[in-house]
């Protein structure tokens, strides 16, 4: 109520004011035109100038933000102690509106699922434009610069369904007609398949040795589904083998390069027998004649060398691997005693 009393007093009183205002005003613009043009010049170019160097970064950096990152496939090779080959086939989409020249940069790559997590890699992207559709395969040797952090995205990778890498890096943006360069950021997040510990993988064909009580004893193929689309230069690796929480003895798999999808490839083991049967007698292994072995990596070697950050992974968690060992034995069960 008070308010609308107040605006009502204010035009009655603000009418005739206003009136002689304009004329006032309609004589101030004729006797300094002049000064309005030079005012209407000056806010051109302000415009002009906050479009061309507030403006365009915002669009250049608005559409670095809008591409889409996507990866095909990452290839770890040549793994080292301290380095390894690492190659990525990716594309990048955009709207393609905007015709503009992207520089080559170094962009570091982040566990993000870690709250301040350092770089476990640092890569070096090459240059590319805003074309619609563009592909970026990269292969380059990578020093491993934080072991640590590393291994700890080695870990995650190993035991996780799923992982979100942030990829980060400060670039120019140069829009077609314009010879000036801008800062932008790069900053991608992508969200990867883990090897989810491995789940599900099965052991065939396999020969036991009864007779051979130390030594090489058990000969099989392992069936190991990666369900990530990396390819793993792991190299020979020796898992501690576990029947029934005793440590039943050591399996090894030789040259394992493990690819996207099914692997079979052979694995030889020295088991000790007398555990792995004993294992088999405790229910539900002796109602079903399949006996869970948990496997924990012990050792990871490439030519001769110990590959610490795959090490790490594997010897972070069990695998389960469930064998038929009635069936190798040809046992007839349930032999529950
Ligand atoms: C990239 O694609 C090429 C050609 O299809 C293929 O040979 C290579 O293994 C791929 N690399 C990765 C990392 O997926
Ligand atoms: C890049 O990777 C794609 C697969 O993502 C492949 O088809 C293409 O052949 C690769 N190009 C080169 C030059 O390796
Ligand atoms: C990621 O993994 C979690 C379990 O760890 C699962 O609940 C979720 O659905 C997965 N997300 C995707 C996108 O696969
Ligand atoms: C089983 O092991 C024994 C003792 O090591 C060996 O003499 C024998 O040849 C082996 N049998 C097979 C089929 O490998
Ligand atoms: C198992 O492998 C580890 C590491 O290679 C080795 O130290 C150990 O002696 C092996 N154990 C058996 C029983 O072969
Ligand atoms: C796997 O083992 C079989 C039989 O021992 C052998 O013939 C084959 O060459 C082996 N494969 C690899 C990749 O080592
Ligand atoms: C094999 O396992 C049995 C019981 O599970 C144990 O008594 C024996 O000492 C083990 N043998 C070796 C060589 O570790
Ligand atoms: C794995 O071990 C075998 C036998 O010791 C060896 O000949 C081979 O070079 C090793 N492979 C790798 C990748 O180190
Ligand atoms: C792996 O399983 C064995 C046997 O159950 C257990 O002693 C060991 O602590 C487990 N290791 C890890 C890292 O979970």
């Amino acid at each position: 109520m008070s308010d609308s009393k107040h605006e009502v007093s204010q035009t009655e009183n603000g009418a005739p004011i206003k009136r002689s205002k304009k004329r006032a005003c309609i004589n101030h613009c004729k006797r300094f035109w002049w000064l309005h043009l030079i005012i209407f010049c000056c806010i051109t170019v302000l415009v002009v100038c906050l479009v061309i160097f507030v403006g365009v970064p915002n669009i250049g950096q608005s559409k670095v933000n809008a591409a889409k990152l996507e990866i095909q496939g990452v290839n770890v090779l040549e793994s080292k102690p301290d380095s390894y080959l690492m190659q990525i086939n990716s594309t990048i989409e955009t709207d393609g509106t905007v015709h503009a020249d992207i520089d080559p940069f170094e962009g570091k790559m982040y566990l993000d699922d870690v709250e301040n997590a350092p770089a476990f890699a640092t890569l070096q992207f090459p240059a590319t434009n805003a074309d619609k559709h563009q592909t970026v395969n990269i292969s380059q040797p990578v020093k491993v610069d934080d072991l640590a952090a590393f291994k700890q995205f080695n870990i995650a990778f190993f035991q996780q369904q799923n992982l979100t890498v942030k990829i980060s890096g400060k670039t120019k943006i140069q829009p077609a007609g314009l010879s000036r360069k801008y800062d932008v950021d790069f900053t991608k997040y992508q969200t990867i398949n883990g090897l989810n510990l491995l789940k599900g993988t099965k052991v065939t064909n396999a020969k036991v040795n009864l007779t051979a009580l130390t030594g090489e004893n058990f000969k099989g193929i392992a069936e190991i589904t990666n369900p990530s689309h990396f390819t793993l230069d792991l190299g020979n690796v020796t898992f501690a083998n576990f029947a029934a929480e005793r440590n039943v003895g050591n399996l090894t798999i030789n040259n394992l390069l493990l690819v996207p999808g099914l692997n079979r490839v052979n694995i030889s083991a020295s088991l000790n027998q007398t555990g792995v049967l004993s294992a088999l007698n405790l229910k539900p292994a002796c109602e079903t004649g399949v006996v869970p072995f948990k496997l924990l990596g012990l050792d990871v070697q490439n030519n001769g060398q110990q590959i610490p950050y795959f090490l790490a992974a594997l010897s972070s968690a069990n695998q389960t691997v469930d064998i038929n060992i009635a069936e190798i034995l040809g046992l007839t069960v349930p032999a529950c005693h």
